[in-house]
C-alpha cells in the first residue's frame, strides 16, 4: 500500500519586508543577504495573526477540498508554540470545527518535528488505511534586532493530509536518522526570540547531512544517482546549497554542479518567505512541485534538520496526475499580495510582539481567522464572518 502526502497547502504572514530595507538601515551590503544568504524578503504577520491562525488558513484549504471524513488525528509541529501546556492543534481544532472524536497533539524539536509527525502519521495510516492524518507545521522565526540571525526571520505554515493512495507524494519506507545533543540554537522558556550559535549550527547541520545519508543508505534507501531532486530545510536558502555540496562529496556524485543546480526550484518560495522553521523543508517541496515543469515519477529526497539536533532524510515518488492537486496560482498570489512595510514599521512590530498580560490586537487581517488578544490569561481566537 502506498502512503504519503495526499494534499499540501500553505499560508504565510500578510506583510513583507524587502531585505534591501534591512540592509540600508543596518549598514549592510545587500549582496550579503541576497548572494551570501540567498534571502530577498521576509514574511511578517499582522498583530492578529499567529502560528494558529496561519495554520488554520493552510488547513482550511485542505478541509474545503476533502472534508473531514476519516481525519481522526491532528499533529501540530512547531517550535514557537503559543502555550506551554495546551497544544496549538487544539486551538486549530476549535477554529476549524473539527470532529470531537479526534486526537490532537503538538510536537517539538526545533525545525525538525513536522518530519517526525509525517512518519508517525504514515504509521497510523499503515495500521488503519481508511484513516487520514492532518500534519501541520507552523512557525514564526524571530531573532533579536541587530543580531546576525535577523535577516533570516520569516513565518509560514504548511498543512498536509496524509493518507493511503496519496495524490502528491508517495513516501518510501527507508529513512536516514541522526541525533546529537548539542547547543547550536535554542530558546529558553522565558524568551520570545531564539538564541543561536549561527556558524556552529551550520557546522552541525552539515555533520547531520553526512550522518543521515549513511544511515539512509544502510536502511536500504536509494542510491544518490537514483534521486532526482533534493529538498532541504532552508533556514536561509544558501544553506541548502552548502548542504547539497556536502552531500555530493559524501555520496561521490558524478556531476556535483548539475546536481546543485537542480536545487533552484526548491528555493523560490523560501527566498521570499524567510525561515518558517518546521514548515521550511515542506515549503521547499511545495516550491519544487509548483515551479518545476513536470516531476511525474521523479524521486524526491527531503532532508529535515532541527537544531539541538535531530535530522532525517527520506524520499518519495511523485505520482502521475499530481499537478491537478496543486494550488500554484493561489500560492503565488499569496506571496505577491503581501503588503510591503518599511523598516520603521517592521521594528515597531518586532518590539510589540512581546506583549504580555491582557491585551486586544488591532483588527488587521481580513480573515477567515483572527487572534484577538488575551483575556484572563486565555488566548482569544475568532472566526471572521465572510
Ligand atoms: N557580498 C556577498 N556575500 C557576502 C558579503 C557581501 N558583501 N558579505 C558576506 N557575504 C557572505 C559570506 O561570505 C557568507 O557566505 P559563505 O558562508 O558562503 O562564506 C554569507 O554571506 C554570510 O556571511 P557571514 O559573515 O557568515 O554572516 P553572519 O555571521 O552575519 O550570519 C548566519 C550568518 C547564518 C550565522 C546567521 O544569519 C544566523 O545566525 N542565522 C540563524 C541560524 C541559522 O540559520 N543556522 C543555520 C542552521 S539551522
Amino acid at each position: 500500500m502506498k502512503i504519503g502526502i495526499h494534499d499540501i497547502a500553505a499560508a504565510t504572514g500578510s506583510l513583507v519586508l524587502d531585505l534591501s530595507e534591512l540592509a540600508e538601515h543596518t549598514g549592510t551590503d545587500i549582496a550579503k543577504f541576497q548572494r551570501g544568504l540567498g534571502q530577498f524578503e521576509m514574511s511578517i504577520s499582522t498583530e492578529d495573526d499567529d502560528i494558529v491562525t496561519m495554520a488554520a488558513r493552510a488547513t482550511k484549504q485542505i478541509i474545503d477540498r476533502h472534508g473531514t471524513d476519516g481525519i481522526r488525528t491532528v499533529m501540530f509541529a512547531t517550535e514557537t508554540g503559543v502555550d506551554q501546556s495546551k497544544s496549538a492543534g487544539v486551538f486549530l481544532h476549535g477554529l476549524l470545527g473539527l470532529p470531537a472524536n479526534t486526537r490532537v497533539v503538538e510536537l517539538k524539536e526545533a525545525c525538525y518535528s513536522a518530519t517526525a509527525a509525517l512518519q508517525f502519521a504514515a504509521g497510523i495510516v499503515a495500521r488503519k488505511p481508511k484513516e487520514k492524518v492532518l500534519v501541520i507545521a507552523s512557525d514564526t522565526a524571530r531573532y533579536e534586532l541587530g543580531s546576525s540571525g535577523e535577516p533570516t526571520q520569516g513565518c509560514g505554515a504548511i498543512a498536509m493530509l496524509i493518507s493511503a493512495n496519496p495524490a502528491v507524494l508517495e513516501i518510501e519506507p527507508a529513512a536516514g536518522l541522526w541525533t546529537s545533543d548539542v547547543m547550536d540554537f535554542w530558546r529558553p522558556n522565558d524568551r520570545s526570540t531564539a538564541l543561536v550559535d549561527g556558524h556552529y549550527s551550520m557546522q552541525v547541520y552539515l555533520e547531520s547531512v553526512e550522518g543521515a545519508w549513511h544511515d539512509f543508505r544502510a536502511a536500504g534507501g536509494a542510491e544518490f544517482a537514483d534521486i532526482d531532486y533534493f529538498c532541504y530545510h532552508q533556514p536561509f536558502t544558501k544553506m541548502a546549497v552548502k548542504a547539497h555540496r556536502k552531500l555530493t562529496e559524501v555520496a561521490q556524485a558524478a556531476n556535483p554542479d548539475a546536481s546543485v543546480a537542480s536545487l533552484e526550484e526548491t528555493m523560490i518560495y523560501n527566498r521570499r518567505i524567510g525561515n518558517s522553521y518546521t514548515a521550511s523543508v515542506f515549503y521547499a517541496l511545495l516550491s519544487l512541485l509548483d515551479n518545476a515543469e513536470d516531476v511525474t515519477g521523479k524521486r524526491v529526497a527531503l532532508f529535515s534538520y532541527g537544531s539541538g539536533a535531530v535530522a532525517e532524510l527520506f524520499t518519495g515518488i511523485v505520482p502521475a496526475g499530481y499537478q491537478a492537486h496543486l494550488r500554484r496560482d493561489e500560492n503565488r498570489r499569496m506571496l505577491d499580495a503581501r503588503t510591503t512595510i518599511g523598516y520603521g514599521e517592521y521594528r515597531d512590530r518586532h518590539i510589540k510582539f512581546d506583549q504580555t498580560g491582557a491585551y486586544d490586537t488591532a483588527v488587521e487581517s481580513d480573515g477567515p481567522y483572527r487572534f484577538a488578544g488575551v483575556v484572563d490569561n486565555k488566548r482569544q481566537y475568532v472566526t471572521v464572518a465572510s
